[in-house]
């Protein structure tokens, strides 16, 4: 059994307690590592370790070609071990063995994308009176706290690692309690391996109640990043507050497709495919509602009742796998209690419903329709492979019960009519809205979420400012 270590001020350490993170295979719930459960006191020792780096300016003088420089040997070490990294994230995670490697390329190509801004942060000058010369800068914040999911657990790390570094931040990174092996091991191992200078990144796994809390309430730390669910994100927001500390905050969704009359429907169906079984629904923008006009309803449900059917269900390392397992017992059983209460509720089974008999935390591709608006699983973030349909006459309908969530991240439109298209994409709330497709972003695109799902915007070129901030100087001449 493998014990790993945290990585703080460039050592692999135990931490301070004697308690332990057992991390289970989602696909078997074998045991496959542990980790010493990270307390208070080590993210002190992470944060004194991150200031101490950032005042030693090391990163902050660096001439900015060096940073990317430095970026782009991150990114090529991150690659040279995908293939080994992506097996434990797999075996942590449960995720296809194919998109546990792919995280790790797009780790590396998250720091490639920032190495190219960190020569690019650029002030303006004021005319304030022919007396003054004045101009702005901007500067990193010092110590930068990154709270991480277990659902992408390597991406989004590089997701907000790489602008937090670009922009000349020390990082410390809390992985998530059930995902945290790969990130302490390969990620961290690509970073030493790169030369970056200790203290500069650490990463220290605990409980969210105490690692989390104590990391959000440190009073060294100038600025938080958090993903996850809503309700810990106001937890958050509300330990930002209390030090007046900016947070970027990305939060969950209960994304809608809208489908209209004309829409080519085969695109529907793949759409689904991606948008709420890979990674067995358990991502933040997947499209967990569609909203069909009645027209095309039959149509639309006999040929996802076959989509359901067809799907491969097994562990993530197996040829030929589809959907994959949850993450735990724990969201297994949140989305059973889901499947009842859409039943209570009046909803009708197209598939599945149900967990699946063996070993492992597998449920069933699952679509209910004759959902309506006010149903639980029409509102709450489900997180599973749970697809809600809802249906509508008219098109002003359809867009009121797209937004009618508390909710905002993602959206999509399915039709074949440009100006339907652009018109209900303007109508519709959320930061990202997708076209005849599912998930049509890159790295390069901003994300984030109207509503609950969070105000700030990841990924592209603006993202960076939220680790910068802006400084005026004048000089009277
Ligand atoms: P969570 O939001 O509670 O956990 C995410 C991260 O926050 C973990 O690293 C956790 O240790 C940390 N955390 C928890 N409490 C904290 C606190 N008080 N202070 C600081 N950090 C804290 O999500 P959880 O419990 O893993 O999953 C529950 C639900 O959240 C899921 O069913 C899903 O609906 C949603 N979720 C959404 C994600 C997204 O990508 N938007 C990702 C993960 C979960
Ligand atoms: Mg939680």
């Amino acid at each position: 059994m493998k014990k790993y270590q945290h990585y703080i001020n460039g050592e692999w350490l135990d931490t301070s307690d004697k308690e332990i993170i057992p991390v289970l295979n989602p696909a078997n719930e074998e045991l496959i590592g542990e980790i010493t459960c990270g307390k208070e006191a080590d993210i002190n020792h992470a944060v004194e370790a991150a200031k101490k780096a950032y005042n030693s300016r090391i990163l902050v003088d660096m001439n900015p070609m060096e940073r990317a420089k430095l970026m782009r040997g991150i990114a090529e070490e991150l690659r040279k071990i995908s293939k080994e990294g992506g097996a434990l994230l797999c075996a942590e995670n449960g995720k296809l063995l194919s998109s546990s490697i792919n995280e790790f390329i797009e780790a590396a190509n998250y720091f490639d994308y920032y190495s190219g801004l960190t020569d690019k942060i650029e002030g303006q000058t004021i005319p304030v009176n022919s007396q003054v010369m004045d101009y702005t800068i901007y500067e990193p914040y010092g110590v930068s706290g990154h709270i991480v999911p277990w659902n992408f657990p390597i991406s989004m790390v590089a997701r907000s690692l790489a602008c937090s570094f670009a922009a000349g931040n020390s990082t410390v990174i809390k992985p998530a309690e059930l995902t945290p092996l790969a990130t302490h091991s390969f990620f961290a191992q690509a970073i030493h391996n790169a030369g970056v200078p200790a203290g500069l990144i650490n990463i220290v796994t605990g409980y969210g109640n105490e690692a989390g809390a104590a990391l959000t309430a440190h009073p060294d730390v100038a600025q938080i990043t958090f993903t996850g669910s809503v309700k810990t994100g106001k937890t958050i927001l509300r330990a930002a507050a209390e030090r007046a500390v900016p947070a970027v905050v990305e939060l969950g969704g209960k994304s809608a497709a809208v489908v209209l009359p004309d829409a080519d429907i085969d695109k529907v169906v793949n759409a689904t495919k991606i948008g709420i079984f890979s990674q067995a629904g358990q991502i933040c923008s997947a499209m967990s509602r569609m909203i069909v006009h009645k027209s095309i309803k039959q149509e639309v449900l006999d040929k996802l009742s076959k989509l359901a059917g067809s799907i491969k269900v097994g562990p993530g390392d197996e040829e030929g796998v589809e959907l994959t397992p949850v993450i735990s017992e724990e969201q297994l059983q949140k989305i059973e209690n889901y499947a009842r209460s859409g039943l209570q509720a009046g909803a009708n089974v197209i598939s599945g419903g149900n967990r699946i008999d063996r070993k492992g935390y597998f449920f069933e591709p699952t679509i209910y329709s004759e959902v309506k608006p006010e149903m639980t699983i029409a509102q709450e973030e489900i997180f599973g492979p749970f697809l809600s349909i809802l249906d509508y006459e008219d098109h002003e309908e359809a867009v009121h019960i797209a937004n009618d969530t508390e909710y905002g991240l993602a959206a999509g439109v399915f039709t074949r009519d440009v100006d339907m298209a652009t018109k209900t994409a303007a109508l519709l709330n959320g930061g990202q809205v997708y076209v005849n497709s599912w998930f049509t972003g890159s790295i390069a695109t901003p994300f984030g979420g109207y509503k609950q799902s969070g105000y700030s915007r990841e990924k592209g070129q603006q993202a960076i400012k939220s680790y910068l901030q802006l400084k005026n100087i004048g000089i009277q001449l």
